[in-house]
């Protein structure tokens, strides 16, 4: 029997927790409201969709959020002036920047400009190192909602042969370290593996965040794999799938994340349960 990882229950799971979380962290601290903010440059739309599922999820569970939506031709400078206020403001405790930006912006000098602290979304160099040596940080949010979906589903990490198919900043590198830190053998590949199939068939979890739909086929999954998908794709006749063919994988697997409703709504849980640490440290050392 396969089971189907149910992300939108587990996310709405999370967000229960985290609004009765914020309700508390306010009566202790007479009035602490975790705070986000999230800059958007550009009008891609699937940024635009993401930006506003993040307001709406803030306003679910009590957060004060602010968004900031800039031009696609705005200047690095403003970008980074922006983020520099952010950084002194008290009522902020989180920072994102919704990515990919336009071509004339460097990442890079915007997700080092965020204090460390407030980078909810574990992309700054600091929070990465801290990563790798296994210390306190916030961490990339859809690994994280990854490794939240495996245990929260009963799944055993220690021990088991883990394959990430794809190397990103955001998904496959901070996953990679993740479940190195839980003592799984983790093996990555990318699209200069040479034999993909036979990696991907020795995985007891398989994790595909390639974007490329369907590239993962029944026969490169092994008999009773866990398999999560992180990829959206739209395809020509505008049905949305993953990187894993599900009709095919999911009869051999033991557990499967659909697409949509598996990885997707995580991300964004994670995001508020970083906030929310955020604020939580911030009353702590104020
Ligand atoms: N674009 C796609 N995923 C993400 C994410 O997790 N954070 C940000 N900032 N941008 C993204």
């Amino acid at each position: 029997m396969t089971n189907i990882i149910d992300g939108n229950r587990i996310a709405q799971e999370i967000r229960n927790e985290i609004k009765a979380k914020t309700e508390r962290l306010k009566l202790d601290t007479a009035g602490i409201v975790p705070g986000l903010a999230v800059m958007l440059v550009g009008d891609d739309p699937a940024s635009k969709i993401y930006v506003k599922r993040k307001e709406n999820a803030c306003n679910e569970v009590g957060f004060y959020s602010r968004e900031y939506k800039f031009p696609a031709d705005t200047d690095e400078k403003t970008v980074l002036a922006t983020i520099d206020a952010l950084n002194q403001d008290a009522a902020i405790h989180g920072i994102l920047v919704q990515l990919p930006l336009p071509g004339h912006i460097n990442p890079a000098h915007i997700i080092e400009a965020i204090d460390p602290a407030k980078d909810v979304d574990g992309f700054h160099p600091v929070n990465i190192g801290r990563l790798l040596t296994g210390q306190t940080c916030h961490m990339a949010c859809t690994p994280k909602g990854i490794m939240e979906l495996l245990d929260r589903s009963g799944i055993k990490i220690e021990g088991k042969e883990a394959v990430i198919v794809g190397r990103s900043n955001i998904v496959g590198k901070p996953l990679f370290l993740m479940l190195l830190a839980r003592n799984a053998t983790v093996t990555v590949c990318h699209t200069k593996t040479k034999d993909l199939a036979e990696v991907t068939r020795r995985a007891d979890i398989l994790i595909a965040a390639a974007g490329k739909a369907e590239m993962i086929r029944g026969d490169m999954v092994r008999e009773g794999a866990v398999v999560i998908d992180v990829g959206i794709n739209r395809l020509g006749d505008g049905r949305l799938v993953g990187d894993v063919a599900f009709a095919e994988v999911s009869p051999r697997s033991s557990h499967i994340t659909p697409v949509p409703g598996g990885v997707g709504p995580m991300t964004i849980a994670m995001l508020l349960g970083n906030t929310l640490n955020a604020a939580m440290v911030g009353a702590q050392t104020d």
